[in-house]
């Protein structure tokens, strides 16, 4: 196993990534604290890695709230003693343009998606940085390395996250600490599929898009964890501020 006696702490946990991270984590002998604001729905991947024979806890969290974060830290160093590897994977989507969306939902949206990992970071890095070695992996998106249409906020805040992993990277590298980005394609999830919702089919991209792939299809949530996966081991370890596009090709 490739990950045996590393503890992990995963945002968004319950979500269609996010649960195909802790599941692959998990194989790979990690012990996995599963963050999510659904509770329950965390409750529930932590189960299902236990009743696999894995090791997992649950962490109801709001992760762009700075006690929230410091609470997840905290109880998994409690929990498991030290913390090596982070996905910061927690994201919402809202398909508006600068004419559509307003100031709250714009913050709502750079809070979750941008916010939550500088405070995860300020939190995390004093840990791996204490034992000289840490792995961190943010979920990007194609649309933080191109852009897209109608999701302005995310857009924006999907590029953020690609440049602050490189400059994660390039602060905390000398202490032994890898940050990496992983920036899928449209993906199998309940993100997707609540785009679906936000959009009129015809006009959402991210479907239309997969098709003109060239593997002519929408990923699966375990074709993103196996890159994450990656990234936290030792096989990366010369692997740092990159930005790993998993998208059936087609971005850059
Ligand atoms: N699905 C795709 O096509 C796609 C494409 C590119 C990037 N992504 C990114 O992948 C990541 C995971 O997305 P997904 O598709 O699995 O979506 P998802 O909606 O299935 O999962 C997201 C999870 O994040 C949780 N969450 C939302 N706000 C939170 C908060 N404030 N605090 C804690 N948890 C919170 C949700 O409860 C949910 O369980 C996101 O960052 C998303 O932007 C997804």
């Amino acid at each position: 196993m490739r990950l045996e006696n590393k503890k992990a702490i995963v945002t968004g946990g319950a979500g269609g990534i996010g649960r195909a991270t802790c599941l692959a984590l998990a194989a790979e002998g990690a012990e996995v604290a599963v963050v999510d604001l659904n509770q329950q729905a965390a409750q529930a991947v932590a189960d299902e890695i236990r009743a696999a024979g894995g090791s997992a806890i649950a962490i109801g969290a709001d992760v762009s709230s700075e006690a929230d974060i410091t609470r997840v830290v905290q109880t998994a160093v409690d929990a498991f003693g030290t913390i090596n590897i982070v996905h910061n994977n927690a994201g919402i989507i809202r398909r508006t343009t600068a004419l559509e969306i307003d100031v709250d939902e714009w913050d709502l949206v750079f809070g979750v998606n941008v916010r939550a990992i500088y405070l995860m970071c300020k939190h995390v890095v004093p840990i791996m940085a204490a034992a000289g070695k840490g792995s961190i992996i943010n979920t990007g998106s194609g649309w933080g390395l191109k852009g897209g249409g109608r999701a302005l906020s995310y857009c924006a805040s999907k590029g953020a996250v690609v440049n602050m992993t490189r400059a994660l990277a390039i602060d905390h590298g000398p202490a032994g600490i890898r940050v990496n980005s992983v920036n899928p394609g449209d993906v199998n999830t309940g993100m997707l599929r609540d785009e679906a919702r936000q959009v009129a089919q015809e006009e959402n991209s991210f479907l239309a898009e997969s098709a003109d792939r060239p593997l002519g299809r929408m990923g699966e949530p375990r074709e993103i964890a196996a890159a994450v996966v990656w990234l936290a081991s030792d096989e990366s370890s010369y692997v740092t501020g990159s930005a790993l596009v998993v998208d059936g090709g087609g971005i850059a």
